[in-house]
């Protein structure tokens, strides 16, 4: 049970895709900074980290997202600007951007699948346990979801993915695992599957973008051949690493969003507004008159 005791200081957050669904914005813009309300969806994921007490985030990126680590900098001139005006909200709020964790940034050279992507990152994080948080998926919720899998990380000592029941017509979309209970909404993993037809999936339990992985899915991802799309994709890594090592699933607490495609990322935004009390009661008041 080494792993168990090891604390895991570092999360890797692939945002190298294209963001092809988001287009044209996504031409110009990389799709993890388009905003939940005023906030750029990949910032969720990296709170989520800090949250978890994650001091590293490594972003691994790609041609043209060069802006998302503006987004994570200090912008000195902007908050000698908000000190002088006294905005000491807004001076705080761009302030806590660079404090949240110590941010590294990788580029993938080829849009060569996520299990590369996440490759990308294995000498940033070495021979230690670490995160994958994928900022497509937001989960809100106290604690949050990397805190709830290092629970469960610390408890058995071995890798651990989020899972979340998702309805038949939906499987598709997902990576799949073959569950065996063992405890209140913990499964030991028996196998995994990415992007099944409903017909073959082996159960509803669709894996959410959240892993706590050991150190051997590095070597596991470099033995995986290009698989669903033709990509190598971090679901075979995770095949793979179940042959010599278990691995656990559990089933996270709280209100997930996909906000990877235009319908998800605007209903999450009309959620986190409407829980806002600046603008939520003017939304509602909104909403209800154009649905009438
Ligand atoms: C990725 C993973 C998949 C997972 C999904 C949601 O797919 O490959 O296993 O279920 O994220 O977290 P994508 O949505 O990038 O196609």
């Amino acid at each position: 049970m080494k792993n168990a005791a090891m604390k895991v200081k570092k999360a890797v957050i692939p945002a190298a895709g294209l963001g092809t669904r988001f287009l044209p914005i996504t031409k110009a813009v990389p799709k993890e900074l388009l905003p939940l309300v005023d906030r750029a969806a990949i910032q969720y994921a990296v709170q989520e980290a800090a949250a978890a007490g994650i001091e590293q985030v490594i972003v691994v990126t790609s041609r043209g997202k060069e802006a998302i680590a503006d987004y994570f900098d200090r912008h000195l001139e902007l908050e000698s600007i908000l000190t002088v005006k006294g905005d000491s909200q807004r001076l705080l709020e761009v302030r806590r951007l660079s404090e949240m964790a110590q941010m590294t940034y990788i580029r993938q050279p080829e849009q060569l699948g996520l299990g590369h992507a996440v490759l990308c990152a294995s000498r940033a994080v070495g021979e230690e346990p670490f995160a994958v948080i994928l900022p497509d998926v937001i989960v809100l919720g106290e604690p949050g979801a990397t805190s709830q899998l290092l629970e469960v990380f610390h408890r058995y000592g071995a890798s651990v993915i989020a899972v979340e029941e998702v309805l038949a017509s939906e499987i598709q979309n997902y990576g799949v695992i073959v569950p065996q209970p063992i405890a209140e909404g913990v499964y030991r993993v028996l196998g995994t599957v990415e992007k099944p037809a409903p017909e073959e999936a082996p159960s509803n339990l669709a894996i959410l973008g959240r892993y706590i992985f050991t150190p051997e899915i590095f070597d596991a991802l470099a033995r995986v051949k290009p698989g669903a799309k033709g990509e190598i994709q971090l679901t075979d890594g995770m095949g793979l690493l179940l042959e010599s090592q278990p691995m656990y699933a559990f089933r996270l607490h709280g209100v997930s969003y996909d906000v990877g495609n235009p319908l998800g990322l605007l209903k999450a935004s009309i959620e986190l507004a409407l829980a806002r009390e600046d603008m939520g009661p003017a939304l509602r008041e909104f909403l209800r008159r154009v649905v009438s």
